[in-house]
């Protein structure tokens, strides 16, 4: 009999969704049918959790509701931030996030199983993912944590809970694209983690927490913090080139290259591409953009592999100021949308 062998699910079904959609051959993502390209260019992050929930745009009375439900949904219990300043000060933001997404179980306050509970305990996650990390980050720095603004979406409200600052609407856009660009992504790994505690009828809680457990491995979400050490270790622009052919010639990876899906441009990469460059230019510092680009030049001209996703949101982090163990728990944040809508 043949080896039918693939690696990872290549050429298993293991579900069908209209969620997303990848053709790693065009290097197309599709959200309910819709190009993410498109998305980045008109859509919010909230608009893309409607999307992804109820497999359509919302109207605009839709659009308002969601926003209305996920500010609300955003603030954190007490004991929820107790935890995480506990945690702060011992471990690290993702065992944080992972141990504050169930914990937040007990804090929930649907007590029926319905789908209808299900979407609220889904939005209600969504909403406060991103403040888990804030509040991780304010709290091990010596900083009170900042409750949310009525008045902000949820990418500025990020950054504003984070800073304790107000950003920049265009900055603030910027974020919200990248939190549209990672919000899915079909059956990758966490997701099928996610999926397979799902599919025992475990709660929403407990599947989110074993998509964020899988997500935390440095060939998965971790990759971002692998391309910003990267960085780093390499400098300047201009060692980026021997720097990349000697990792090659001792066999070894680089970071934020190669997809088990994509086989050319991961259309995430071509968006991000853009905006780590336009920070860099904003902020006064465009370093990590500057050799980002001389080691995409480099791993091309030695290997056909193109950058996937996380490699060019590295030099948007460090353009945006994050510290780089972040970066994992924003990819969360983002992915927390398509993991419960899964
Ligand atoms: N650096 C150097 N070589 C790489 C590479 C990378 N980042 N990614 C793949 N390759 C090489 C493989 O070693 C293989 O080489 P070979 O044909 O000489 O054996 C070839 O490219 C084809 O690899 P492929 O089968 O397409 O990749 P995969 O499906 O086994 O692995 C990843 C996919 C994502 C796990 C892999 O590309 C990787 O580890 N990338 C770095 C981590 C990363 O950025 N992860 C985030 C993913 S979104």
């Amino acid at each position: 009999m043949a080896d039918t062998k693939g690696k990872g699910l290549e050429g298993v079904v293991a579900a069908q969704t209209r969620i997303s959609d990848v053709d790693g051959r065009q290097g197309k993502l599709l959200y309910a049918g819709y190009d993410i390209a498109d998305l980045a260019a008109h859509a919010s992050f909230e608009e893309t959790v409607h999307l992804l929930h109820h497999l359509e745009l919302p109207t605009a009375a839709q659009l308002e509701e969601t926003v209305a439900t996920l500010r609300a949904e955003s603030g954190l219990d007490e004991p929820l931030v107790g935890l995480i300043g506990t945690l702060a000060e011992r471990t690290g933001p993702m065992t944080t996030l992972r141990t504050a997404v169930s914990a937040a179980a007990a804090l929930d306050p649907d007590d029926e199983e319905s789908a209808a509970a299900n979407l609220r305990r889904a939005y209600r996650l969504i909403a406060k993912t991103p403040q888990i990390v804030a509040t991780y980050q304010r709290l091990r720095t010596g900083a009170d944590a900042v409750e949310p603004r009525e008045d902000l979406g949820m990418a500025a409200n990020f950054l504003y809970a984070l800073t304790g600052k107000e950003p920049d609407p265009e900055v603030a856009r910027d974020f919200d694209v990248v939190l549209v660009l990672y919000a899915d992504h079909t059956l990758n790994a966490s997701t099928f983690a996610g999926r397979v505690a799902a599919a025992t009828l475990a709660d929403m809680y407990a599947a989110a927490t074993a998509a964020v457990a899988t997500l935390q491995g440095p060939l998965h979400g971790g990759a971002i913090e692998g391309v910003r050490q990267m960085l780093e270790e390499i400098g300047s622009p201009d060692r980026a080139r021997d720097w990349v052919r000697a990792r090659l010639a001792a066999k070894q990876k680089v970071m934020g290259f190669g997809h088990r899906v994509y086989k050319t441009w991961d259309p995430r990469a071509t968006v991000l591409r853009d905006i780590a460059e336009r920070l860099g230019r904003r902020f006064g510092d465009t370093r990590w953009f500057d050799i980002s680009v001389r080691v995409q030049e480099a791993v091309m001209e030695a290997k056909t592999l193109y950058p996937n996703v996380d490699f060019y949101t590295a030099s948007v982090y460090s353009a945006l100021g994050l510290p780089p163990d972040l970066y994992n728990p924003l990819f969360a944040a983002a992915r927390m949308a398509g993991w419960t809508a899964h």
